[in-house]
């Protein structure tokens, strides 16, 4: 059987508990408290106006390594601010939320828009119900320190990337007081590094080219085919 996250995890309790944060679930991941999920009346904050100028989410797209043959998973996409900028420079995404609210929205957006290679995901806690080696890259922006069951969805994410796949994920840093971000809603390079290396991700490299947010490159050993069929 093929081992794809690391040892010292498993059979480990892997989460633990402390009295809530203002902007967390008071259950803790590795030593990092999750933070409470950005309900779907806060769209309108997801699609602000500033936010390309503010955050160069333009920088962010064309930074992605992707071309027009990649199959790509946006993870915790909301609106789908990035699914619908990035979707011309695919071969086919799909955008992934646990609201249906959020879902929503984007499927209205993309009936109207005309894209025909985006197609909306409604994900659990714990899996972004993606096929097995399905997927080269996956991107998470804003999302992951929200996710109520890291471990699982890191699992689940990492069967969901081909071998050799690639995961980007971004985050406020958390190393800068400066970045106007509640601080659970913020990771360090090192906390996110922790918990990726912990599934069996290599650390590629931190692109450093957003203002305000990390820019984690991750990838899934090209040997490591994910079984499926549990032997
Ligand atoms: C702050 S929003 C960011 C949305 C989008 N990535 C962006 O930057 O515009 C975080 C999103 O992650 C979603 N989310 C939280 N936990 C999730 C999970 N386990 N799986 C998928 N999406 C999740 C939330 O529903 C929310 O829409």
């Amino acid at each position: 059987m093929l081992l794809w996250f690391s040892a010292p995890l498993a059979g480990e309790q892997i989460y633990g508990a402390k009295t809530p944060a203002r902007d967390g679930i008071g259950k803790t991941y590795l030593g990092r408290e999750i933070s409470q999920v950005m309900g779907h009346l806060g769209a309108g904050w997801l699609e602000r106006s500033d936010r390309e100028r503010v955050e160069r989410t333009d920088l962010l797209l064309s930074s992605l390594p992707v071309d027009d043959t990649s199959i790509v998973a946006d993870i915790g996409a909301g609106t789908g601010y990035f699914s619908l900028r990035l979707a011309n420079r695919v071969g086919y995404l799909y955008a992934v939320d646990i609201q249906q609210e959020m879902l929503d929205i984007m499927d209205a957006r993309i009936a109207a828009s005309g894209i025909s290679n985006v197609e909306t995901v409604l994900g659990t806690e714990t899996s972004p119900g993606l096929q097995a080696n399905s997927v080269d890259l996956i991107f998470l922006v804003d999302a992951y320190h929200e996710f109520s069951y890291p471990f699982e969805m890191g699992r689940a994410m990492v069967e969901a990337l081909k071998p050799g796949g690639q995961l980007v994920l971004i985050e406020y840093r958390a190393e800068d007081r400066r970045v106007p971000i509640k601080r659970l809603h913020k990771m360090s390079e090192a906390q996110v590094v922790k918990e990726m290396t912990a599934l069996g991700l290599a650390f590629e490299y931190n692109d450093n080219v957003l203002p305000q947010q990390h820019f984690l490159v991750f990838a899934k050993s090209s040997l490591e085919e994910t079984n499926t069929r549990g032997d």
